[in-house]
């Protein structure tokens, strides 16, 4: 499923861009695999024509000449450097309440599948998501996604999963139609749904919701209800383009994700796995053997995950947050790519293993953790995130393609992954259009007086 590609607008140029001092993108429609990662096309003293939202032409700014008369607008960046809009393909920015008291307590050596059996963790999340409204739910994500879309990322994969049950999976997704709908009107960007079957429920849930029965087959109706109402009604209302499901010793098995991908795609859905977190359990083959876009995390990935992903199209996305924020090993990004995969990077931005913000960031993370090349890294975000998400017509500047690229605030586009603790972004153009500053909304702190009393201890 690859979607998007127009030929270069025949038309009226509406907008030209000079003083580019560098611009930087990969070239073609597919995923760089391997060392293909590392080709990418510098312009020095560049310039970049738009028309009608799309990329009409780009090159030295002494080769432009005026093909469909003079643009009706002209804007000089004075040596600027240029890239690509970023693709954030993983986040999980629709939640409630918080997980401070996990960082705290993971602070002082507890575990985070520790926290996640004890009943805490994400488990923490779906009490406190699935008693939000979806008004509530997008007015909380919408700081969140605004400060991804200053960091650089203009389309950004939106994933449910803290609802736990079909009801509250089903008002997660209507945030996110809701989130799509203002973010497109205000600002441009392009959010895309995600349904997440996160987890089973817990032996605790489960005698709740089905008294009679033991906890695996409270399991198995839970499925039942995911493959018999909450896919098809998903589908129906179209709330998602993919299905993804994590796989893990906590969550779900390779045979009931096998279960749920093939009834995604009997709907016409995408698949993609939460795979090798923690534990290697089978999820890569699955995936690569599902024809899913992506197989994301990978942090326990081995030799033999390495090697089907480097024969795969589908594309492994590795998560550095994670590893910073959980302090786990980092996904084998350098051997993935040495092997011939696809490589994409996420923020995989969520309250529990990755409060990270920045799509700029994870980028630079990726260099400095999974052992990108400052150029891997900038085909991870852009080229490669697109194609994990089956998009074929942005992150690239290239005639034909979404006119959505970045001015950063340096003249070196390497100052993108350089720079920590400060946004490298200055601009961030969409279809086109620069997007408005405004200043940050505040995140709610309402939202954090209603959760229970802190853990910190006073002295
Ligand atoms: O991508 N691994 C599973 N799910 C999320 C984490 C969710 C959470 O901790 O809230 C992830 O890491
Ligand atoms: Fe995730």
């Amino acid at each position: 499923m690859v979607r998007g590609m127009k030929s270069p607008p025949r038309m009226k140029t509406d907008l030209l861009i000079t003083g580019i001092g560098q611009l930087v993108t990969a070239e073609g429609a597919e995923a760089r695999r391997g060392r293909r990662m590392r080709e990418l096309r510098v312009v020095r003293d560049a310039a970049l024509a738009v028309a009608a939202g799309r990329v009409q032409w780009v090159g030295r700014a002494g080769q432009w000449t005026p093909a469909y008369g003079s643009p009706v607008m002209e804007v000089d960046l004075g040596g600027a450097a240029v890239v690509p809009g970023l693709i954030d393909p993983h986040t999980h920015a629709v939640w409630a309440g918080d997980r401070l008291a996990d960082f705290e307590a993971r602070s002082a050596a507890a575990g985070y599948e520790e926290i996640l059996r004890a009943g805490g963790g994400i488990r923490t999340t779906v009490r406190s998501t699935s008693a939000a409204s979806p008004e509530e739910l997008a007015r909380l994500a919408t700081p969140r996604i605004e400060r991804l879309l200053s960091s650089g990322a203009v389309t950004i994969e939106v994933k449910s999963g803290y609802g736990g049950s079909t009801a509250a999976e089903l008002a997660a997704l209507e945030a996110i139609e809701r989130l799509q709908a203002e973010q497109r009107a205000q600002h441009g960007a392009r959010l895309l749904a995600t349904l997440l079957v996160h987890l089973p429920p817990s032996a605790r849930s489960a005698a709740s919701f089905a008294p009679n029965q033991s906890h695996s087959q409270a399991r198995q109706q839970f499925l039942a209800r995911v493959c018999g109402e909450l896919i098809p009604a998903a589908a129906r209302r179209s709330l998602a383009s993919a299905v993804d499901v994590f796989v893990e010793k906590e969550a779900w098995s390779v045979e009931e994700a096998e279960r749920i991908f093939a009834t995604a795609r009997s709907f016409g859905l995408a698949v993609k796995l939460h795979s090798d977190q923690f534990h290697s359990l089978g999820g890569v083959a699955l995936a690569a053997r599902s024809g899913a876009l992506s197989v994301d995390h990978l942090e326990a990935a081995g030799e033999e995950e390495i090697r089907v992903l480097g024969q795969s199209s589908t594309v492994a996305t590795i998560l550095p947050g994670v590893s910073l924020h959980l302090g786990l090993p980092p996904a084998p990004g350098r051997r993935l790519i040495d092997a011939g995969a696809a490589v994409a990077v996420g923020t995989d931005l969520n309250p529990g293993s990755s409060p990270l913000f920045s799509a700029a960031a994870a980028l630079g993370l990726a260099v400095r953790m999974n052992g990108l090349t400052l150029a891997e890294a900038l085909a991870a975000g852009t080229v490669n995130a697109a194609c994990a998400l089956g998009f074929n017509d942005r992150g690239r500047i290239e005639p034909g393609c979404l006119a959505d690229f970045l001015v950063l605030h340096s003249r070196d586009w390497r100052d993108l992954l350089y720079v920590m603790g400060a946004n490298p972004v200055a601009e961030v153009w969409i279809g086109g259009r620069r997007r408005k500053r405004r200043p940050e909304k505040r995140e709610e702190a309402t939202e954090r007086g209603k959760e229970k009393p802190q853990q910190t201890e006073t002295r």
